[in-house]
């Protein structure tokens, strides 16, 4: 067994994963190019940045299209029976087995979504908010006070795992545990490489990382049986579901918890530091936010239509279908640019500006349709928590004007890497 993976830390795992996401060029400025020349790109757009996609191998093999308005986004996400996410268990999912609900169609997705839903509606998440804020400022940002100076990341890399594991129902006596955790789910994200010269020993570490997961989550997943299936928690739900009419046995909640865990948790990091950077780098903003926390979910929804996490999603054409005069054949792959989508001038005024007072439109960061993301209110949470906490524990919070700006990039998942901060 690979002692590297075992002994992989969290920030060295964040950052592999940024970099082989990162890529190369302004994906903003190509969607912005794309969007006055044509609704359809007939070809992988996507090649030119460098980054893999989810359907992992199988690019390239497939006719492949691109879309970049708001509408045409909006159509393929929401009509799940055309556009379908079965290949992602060859591609992305090719280093997991078992359930995978993002992989999951039709029929057998509904099932499954409807059996995780209550768990993360908004009444059952309302629930945790008091627990989410405690945990925020007594375990994290109160010890940081007296420092008075801080990169927000050493906070947002560690406290939506920490909320998340105790969320899914891992115990709470060793949260150390988690980081290791989340580590090797990096690893695993990491697994799906372009780089030739990469791809060998990513897989190798990601197959590594998928088994040391379902050893520690079987162990968790056994005992909670043994001990009964109660709780409210993901894992006491699962193990109490019916699926096609049985019992979910062990093998099906280990593997479907642990498709769970890369969406959770860097997702909610990158987020944190984008609505950060926003908040700190916009002028006037901070002022204006501290001293109306109301403001708050404007911050988060503004910045995820501006600078959404993942820049964009692929779909594939259960049949032939007809756009802006292009015939898709069957089995070809869509690329939806949400980066665009988002910034679509016909539907957004002045959309490359950040603007919190913006009226309320749907947009795409958080996905749209029947796989629109399941825990974006936990994320919202989370982060809604975590901005009060900050503008309350850390008075007069600016950057650090003797460190760079943070500074969000990123082709395929966007955030900051840093964000230097001072206070009073
Ligand atoms: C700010 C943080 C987050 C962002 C930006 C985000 C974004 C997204 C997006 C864009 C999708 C749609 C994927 C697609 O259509 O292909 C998605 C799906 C999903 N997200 Fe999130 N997510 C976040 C946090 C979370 C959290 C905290 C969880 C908690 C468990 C979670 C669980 C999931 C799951 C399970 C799916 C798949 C749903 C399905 O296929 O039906 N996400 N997320």
């Amino acid at each position: 067994m690979s002692t590297d993976i075992l002994n992989l830390d969290l920030e060295t795992a964040y950052t592999a994963v940024s970099e082989t996401y990162k890529g190369k060029g302004d994906i903003h400025a190509a969607c912005r190019e794309m969007r006055g020349k044509s609704p359809i790109y007939v070809g992988d757009f996507i090649k030119q940045f460098g980054v893999p996609t989810n359907a992992g191998l199988k690019q390239g093999t497939r006719p492949t299209f691109a879309l970049f308005g708001y509408k045409d986004v909006m159509n393929v996400l929401r009509d799940a029976d055309t556009y379908t996410n079965g290949f992602i268990a060859e591609g992305l999912g090719a280093f997991f087995d078992g359930l995978i609900i993002l992989a999951m169609d039709g029929e057998q997705h509904r099932r499954v979504r409807a059996l995780l839903q209550p768990a993360f509606m908004p009444d059952t998440v309302n629930k945790w908010r008091g627990q989410i804020d405690y945990v925020i400022r007594k375990d994290f940002l109160e010890p940081m006070v007296p420092q008075k100076k801080a990169d927000l990341m050493d906070f947002g890399l560690y406290f939506p795992i920490r909320e998340m594991y105790a969320l899914m129902g891992f115990p709470t006596d060793d949260t150390e545990k988690y980081k290791k955790y989340a580590a090797w789910t990096l690893a695993m994200v990491g697994g799906n490489q372009v780089d030739p010269e990469k791809i060998d020993e990513a897989r190798r570490n990601a197959g590594v990382a998928v088994k040391l997961l379902y050893d520690a989550i079987q162990e968790v997943v056994v005992k909670r049986r043994a001990e009964g299936s109660h709780g409210d928690d993901i894992i006491g739900r699962l193990l109490r579901a019916e699926y096609e009419g049985e019992r979910l046995d062990d093998h099906q909640v280990i593997t479907f918890v642990r498709s769970l865990l890369p969406a959770a948790g860097e997702t909610t990091t990158r987020t944190f530091s984008s609505v950060m950077t926003l908040l700190l780098t916009t002028p006037g903003l901070v002022d204006r936010v501290r001293a109306d926390r109301s403001l708050v979910p404007k911050l988060i929804d503004e910045t995820v239509r501006y600078e959404p996490v993942a820049t964009f999603k692929v779909r594939e054409t259960a049949k032939e279908v007809e756009l802006h005069g292009v015939t898709i054949p069957k089995g070809s792959f869509v690329q939806c640019m949400v980066v665009s989508a988002n910034r679509d001038e016909e539907v957004f005024e002045n959309p490359d500006q950040f603007d919190i007072d913006r009226k309320l439109k749907p947009s795409f960061g958080f996905g749209f349709g029947p796989h629109m993301c399941i825990g974006q209110f936990v994320a919202k949470v989370e982060l809604n928590c975590a901005i009060n906490a900050i503008l309350d524990l850390f008075p007069n919070l600016r950057l650090d004007p003797d460190k760079p700006a943070p500074v969000i990039e990123g082709a395929q998942l966007r955030g900051a890497s840093h964000v230097h901060v001072i206070w009073d």
